[in-house]
């Protein structure tokens, strides 16, 4: 098979940081409240191992994660299910109400259906009836991020005053039971911000940078070809290996290792702040070895870094936004902290932000 070459994101973001909001002529734009939900199902790598050929131990030391959550199938913990209550959690923490808000973007490769978006979903599930906007997006593991920086843009140019940003997945359903490499790897979740202008001339809270990039040369390294337009499901391939998600482990992960750590001196280069200036690193929780790997090209130290991967597994989108609540919630993170958001996924896409919490 052709080995696919990944350059990672430096030429894009560079691209992209020509053309991005210059912070110093906009409004600030603060992290107003955070939430995150789980669900109540926990399976620990025994479980998988009664399901593949596994085991705790390898598990355990090539990936870090001992346990997940699996939502109910029968429901209540759908993506937009979970979303509803991470999402009044974060409008509770901003001490705001639903119709405070006037844009929800949610991110998820798992919608609850096709049609319509989670993001109006969600919507009616909070008893939002200002009709904001509200869309869906696809950047998979990176999503949150994607999400966050177009929150940002979108108040800094002042198309919106308070954003909902959602991280949701049910990965549950989607994972590819034929292949042991992955189906350890993931978790259901979700995480929830809703980020908007912060007009007070002594709080610093701002996000001060996002890059984002995208390489589709990296399409193979992650994929799932059917159920779409081009390969719709059909009873021949329901109950094959092909219905599922393919992954390229090894090649995933160092691209992953190099990406996250480029994206994430992007982010800094754009803020003019140095790594040894940020308090908590929040990285993708992918594999604990990546996150190791990120944190030492990078050079933060292990105690800086957010890491739940042990408890949660990969819950895609949701990692990074269910991460930094969990540090929130924890006292970790403190207002006024630097924070470094970095993400990686299928596409390959990724992305990293820059935020004074
Ligand atoms: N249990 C036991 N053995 C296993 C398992 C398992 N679950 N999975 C693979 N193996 C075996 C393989 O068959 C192989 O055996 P062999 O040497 O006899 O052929 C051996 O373990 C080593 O396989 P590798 O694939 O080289 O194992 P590796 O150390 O690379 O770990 C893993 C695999 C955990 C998938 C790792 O490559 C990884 O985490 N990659 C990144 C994956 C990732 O992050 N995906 C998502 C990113 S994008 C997103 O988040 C949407």
């Amino acid at each position: 098979m052709a080995r696919l070459k990944s350059e990672g994101p430096k030429k894009m973001a560079s691209t992209l940081s020509k053309h991005s909001l210059q912070p110093s002529k906009m409004p600030r734009v603060k992290i107003l409240g955070t939430g995150s939900f789980y669900p109540e199902r926990i399976v620990n790598n025994h479980e998988i191992s009664k399901k593949v050929d596994t085991s705790d131990e390898w598990i355990t030391e090539r990936t870090g994660i001992k346990q997940r959550r699996f939502s109910s199938p029968d429901g209540g913990e759908f993506p937009t299910d979970m979303a509803r209550s991470a999402s009044l959690t974060a409008l509770k923490n901003a001490g705001l109400t639903p119709n405070d808000i006037d844009l929800i973007i949610f991110a998820t490769f798992t919608p609850d259906h096709r049609l319509p978006s989670c993001a109006t979903i969600l919507q009616t599930k909070l008893g939002i009836t200002n009709q904001c906007a509200a869309l869906d997006i696809a950047a998979a593991c990176s999503g949150f991020v994607y999400a966050l920086s177009l929150a940002n843009a979108m108040i800094k140019s002042g198309a919106s005053q308070r954003t909902l940003i959602v991280g949701s997945e049910m990965l549950s359903r989607e994972l590819n039971w034929y292949d042991r490499a992955s189906c350890i790897l993931f978790g259901d979740g979700c995480g929830a911000a809703v980020v908007g202008v912060n007009n007070d001339p002594t709080d610093t809270s701002d996000i001060i940078s996002c890059t984002l990039a995208a390489d589709g040369t990296g399409r193979k390294f992650m994929e799932l070809e059917y159920g779409g337009t081009a390969y719709p499901l059909t009873a021949e391939i329901i109950d094959t290996p092909k219905r599922y998600m393919t992954m390229q482990g090894r090649e995933l992960f160092k691209v992953a290792v190099r990406t996250l750590a480029d994206i994430s001196f992007s982010a800094l280069k754009m803020a003019e702040l140095t790594v040894d200036q940020i308090d908590w690193l929040i990285p993708h929780q992918a594999n604990i070895r990546i996150i190791e790997a990120t944190g030492e090209r990078l050079g933060m130290p292990k105690e800086k870094v957010i890491v739940n991967i042990q408890e949660y597994g990969n819950t895609s989108a949701a990692t990074v936004p269910a991460a930094m609540d969990g540090a929130i919630s924890e006292g970790k993170i403190k207002r006024g902290d630097l924070l470094l958001l970095t993400a990686f996924g299928a596409g390959l896409t990724s992305g990293a932000a820059v935020i004074r919490y």
